[in-house]
């Protein structure tokens, strides 16, 4: 059966369920209905009724039916591991809730039986709100049909010990969306944030408060465009393509919309284009949209050795600034084979006592306080924080805008976005030889956790590559 086939079959189970869901839910709705309007059916049951309620062996069967239908439609989603489309519950339950309060009688028995169905009913809303998407669920080998992919998940957040290999549904496109087989990826800090949540504002910002809502990582990819929606114009399949998805990349297969993704330089191969997206545009919005870079500027890189480093070094020098670049003694022939002109051993010179001034610093990584950078700047500087310690973050976002209150020099950071033109931009220069990607380690899929750990000890050199090999294309 090919890969469409069995995709479409699987999305067509899930309407048919989602509908059997609803029917479902309507049935329940019209023994109500049916109930209300011949209340002497209820009368009977409950046998003794005389404007108090007893509890007879008819009225319990009447609340078990109230109370059975949704556990056993929880119950069987929980052993399908599947969840009817949320909207459809909570439009059915709502429906019902209505129908239940417009039904206005206040007999007693009416309101405590009511009273269950409303509960029961905004369990049935809870639920379906709290399932996960079942893009994210991680489905058993043959259910449903469906074609099965490996992919790196984690449900909860801690080290890189919670990432499991899994088998889980391959995507399928969107009409607005590509698929694309995943031939490499590259870690970044990003990853780490959310695997970690080593910020907390990671739990706050969406990234879940608890555990985490999407439970997958993988910012940056390169791979093979397998398919395309409909709506979707500037891509093919067969497409070589690289980019920055947000989530998902550590996989063999994903779905993503075309504004995230460019061609992939020609000159590159897929590894080596996994390797840019992400650090590459930090490191171009800072020293281009923040730090305002011209042509004869001094500017200084700090953290000059790593991911975002590496790239600033030489988006720097394509701007034509004198670069000065600070990193460990055994990066600086790195740095200077990336094209810096000075470097820094910050084990042994601190850049901010030595009484150079420059025109822009770019703090990619280390920490220095925010007042020993601005004494590092030209009068008219420009300090842009793209990340580093922890002081060096929340040092920038506090005091930054206050610090450039006084004085003509400026403090901020950069908040890298996905850009196409960006993208494209960095492919120009990438493939006019002026920018190349560093890379440090390489891991299979399998092996991502050690990818993590291995970023997340601080001291990579250049970028950390995963390779995806595809074994299920002979069973596909
Ligand atoms: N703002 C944004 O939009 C954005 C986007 C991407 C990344 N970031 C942030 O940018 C930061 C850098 O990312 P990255 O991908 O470059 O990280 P990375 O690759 O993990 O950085 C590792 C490098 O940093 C160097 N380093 C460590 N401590 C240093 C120090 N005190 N002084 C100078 N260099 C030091 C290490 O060199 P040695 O081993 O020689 O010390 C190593 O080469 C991270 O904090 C990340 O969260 C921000």
């Amino acid at each position: 059966m090919n890969a469409n086939k069995k995709t479409t079959e699987m999305k067509d189970m899930k309407v048919k369920l989602s509908t059997l869901w609803v029917f479902v839910m309507f049935n329940m709705l019209s023994a109500d209905i049916l109930s209300f309007m011949n209340p002497g059916f209820l009368k009977e049951l409950m046998t003794g009724y005389a404007g108090e309620i007893q509890i007879t062996p008819g009225f319990l069967v009447v609340a078990a039916i109230f109370l059975e239908i949704p556990i056993a439609m929880i119950f069987l989603s929980r052993v399908l591991k599947y969840r009817a489309n949320r909207w459809a519950n909570i439009i059915a339950g709502a429906i019902t809730i209505a129908f239940v309060i417009g039904g206005g009688s206040t007999a007693p028995h009416y309101i405590f039986l009511a009273t269950i169905e409303v509960v029961c009913m905004s369990l049935i809303v809870w639920y379906a709100w709290k399932w996960p998407n079942p893009n994210n669920i991680a489905l058993d080998q043959g259910e449903f049909g469906g074609i099965l992919m490996k992919a790196i998940v984690y449900t909860e957040y801690g080290p890189p010990d919670v990432l499991e290999l899994k088998e889980v549904e391959k995507p399928a496109p969107k009409d607005d969306e590509v698929l694309i087989k995943i031939h490499a990826a590259s870690v970044n800090a990003y990853d780490w944030h959310f695997l970690t949540a080593d910020i907390f504002l990671i739990r706050l910002m969406g990234g879940g408060l608890l555990k985490p809502k999407n439970t997958r990582l993988g910012a940056d990819i390169a791979g093979r465009v397998e398919a395309v929606g409909r709506n979707v114009k500037q891509f093919q399949p067969d497409d070589e393509v690289f980019g920055d998805i947000g989530h998902g990349g550590f996989a063999e297969y994903v779905c993503t919309p075309e504004s995230r993704l460019a061609l992939k330089p020609a000159n590159l191969s897929f590894e080596e284009a996994a390797a840019v997206p992400m650090a590459a545009l930090t490191a171009l919005q800072g020293l281009r949209d923040e730090g305002q870079i011209h042509p004869g500027q001094k500017v200084l890189i700090n953290g000059a050795s790593g991911g975002v480093g590496t790239f600033a070094v030489q988006i720097a020098k394509s701007f034509g600034a004198e670069v000065t670049a600070v990193c460990s003694p055994r990066n600086l022939d790195q740095a200077r084979s990336l094209g810096a002109d000075h470097v820094i051993d910050y084990t042994r010179e601190d850049f901010t006592q030595n009484g150079q001034q420059y025109d822009l610093i770019f703090a990619a990584n280390g920490y220095h306080p925010l007042s020993a950078y601005k004494r590092a700047l030209t009068p008219q500087g420009i300090y842009v924080m793209a990340g580093g310690s922890m002081a060096q973050i929340f040092q920038a976002m506090l005091l930054g805008s206050w610090m450039s209150k006084t004085g003509g020099k400026k403090m901020g950071g950069v908040s890298a976005k996905i850009d196409q033109k960006d993208l494209g931009l960095i492919k120009e220069l990438i493939e006019a030889g002026k920018v190349k990607p560093v890379i440090d380690r390489r891991y299979p899929l399998s092996e991502a956790a050690e990818a993590l750990r291995y970023l997340g000890a601080g001291h990579a050199r250049g970028k950390v590559v995963i390779t995806v090999e595809h074994n299920n294309d002979k069973a596909q």
